[in-house]
């Protein structure tokens, strides 16, 4: 079989691609990556034969001509930081809504077979304290990232009901595991504490996430793609709910780090108080449930992070360092090592 999958040289796109060929090593993969400073080649080393990386634009591409011979999409592409959307929303709109648009229009008129758009549990917006959402909870993103997303995923929703293309939509929690950017919590928090530098907890760090291994959710993706209903939306969750003051704490003891590390800073504006999904659907219908403990999927995580200073490194990189300079010019205590 021969997929398209966009945005495979980012975090889950490349754990995407690895799962993949390592379960169907005679499928091929047809990989369209912008290669921004999310994306990168070192993700995919040695993933087989079955991979070709192609350096384009989903929004300028010719991508037609990469569906050829194409039974199914998977479509991961897109701006995915929710602090630099706050910073400017241009971008975020162009990948994550145009690029989508183009993406559903190629993939029609050349009558794909199936197109799993991997969505996020942001486009429910914040919770209180208590509660869950399940498929049908209404729509309330926040932050200009979230907005974006779900503008994707309510076009590909249209798609469904329009043209009955086969769409499928998943909305899974917050992800980690090995190859995510240091800008997002848990390598920011693992790399800096590994560093010995302060960890920058925005607000008090009450904020509630639920999270993912990765690699449960590649395979939560591919159930839906073989076992998934066209059309349907279907949450990916595991129930692992923790607040950020919780897992930074987790992440230190781990580490064996102290306490002291942790630096509270200037709140997110608009922070999102708490994501919890009800993910029952995928679970009767799919039969998928995840495999990894969380504790377990998480020091194994940190273990890779600290063994893989190489890339690490290779991601941290002048405009990385720019990003942070500019976060937390007055911070002076922050910057000294970073
Ligand atoms: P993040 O990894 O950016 O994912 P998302 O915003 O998509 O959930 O952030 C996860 C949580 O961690 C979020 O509540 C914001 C918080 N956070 C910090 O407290 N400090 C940080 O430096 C970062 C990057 C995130």
């Amino acid at each position: 079989m021969k997929l398209l999958i966009t945005g495979g040289a980012g975090f889950i796109g490349s754990n995407f691609v690895r799962h993949w060929l390592r379960a169907h090593p005679s499928d091929q993969i047809v990989n369209i990556d912008k290669l921004t400073y999310a994306g990168n080649r070192q993700n995919l080393e040695g993933v087989g034969a079955g991979h070709e990386l192609v350096c384009e634009d989903i929004c300028e591409a010719n991508l037609e001509k990469y569906l050829e011979g194409v039974e199914a999409v998977f479509h991961f592409a897109a701006e995915s930081h929710v602090d630099r959307s706050i910073d400017s929303a241009e971008v975020f709109v162009r990948t994550n809504v145009l690029g989508t648009e183009r993406l559903l229009a190629a993939a029609r008129r050349k009558r794909i077979s199936r197109f799993v758009l991997i969505s996020t549990d942001e486009v429910y917006g914040a919770l209180g304290s208590a509660g869950e959402c399940a498929e049908d909870a209404p729509l309330g993103p926040n932050s200009p990232y979230a907005a974006s997303k779900a503008a994707a995923d309510l076009l590909a929703r249209s798609y469904g009901k329009t043209y009955q293309f086969p769409v499928l939509i998943t909305r899974a929690c917050n992800n980690y595991g090995p190859y995510q950017h240091p800008e997002k919590l848990i390598p920011l928090m693992t790399t800096n504490a590994l560093r010995d530098i302060p960890l920058p907890v925005y607000g008090q760090g009450a904020q509630v996430r639920e999270w993912i291994h990765v690699e449960d959710h590649c395979r939560g993706l591919e159930a839906v793609f073989r076992r998934g209903r066209p059309g349907e939306i279907y949450n990916l969750g595991t129930g692992s709910r923790l607040s950020n003051l919780e897992m930074v704490q987790t992440i230190l003891r781990l580490l064996e780090k102290p306490a002291s590390l942790i630096q509270f800073v200037a709140d997110r504006p608009g922070h999102d108080f708490r994501y919890a999904l009800d993910s029952g659907k995928a679970r009767r219908e799919l039969g998928w449930e995840p495999q990894i403990a969380f504790e377990a999927g998480l020091a194994e995580t940190l273990r890779w992070y600290r063994d893989n200073r190489d890339w690490v490194e290779s991601v941290r990189d002048d405009s990385y360092r720019q990003y942070y300079s500019q976060r937390y010019e007055n911070r002076e205590g922050y910057l000294r090592n970073l």
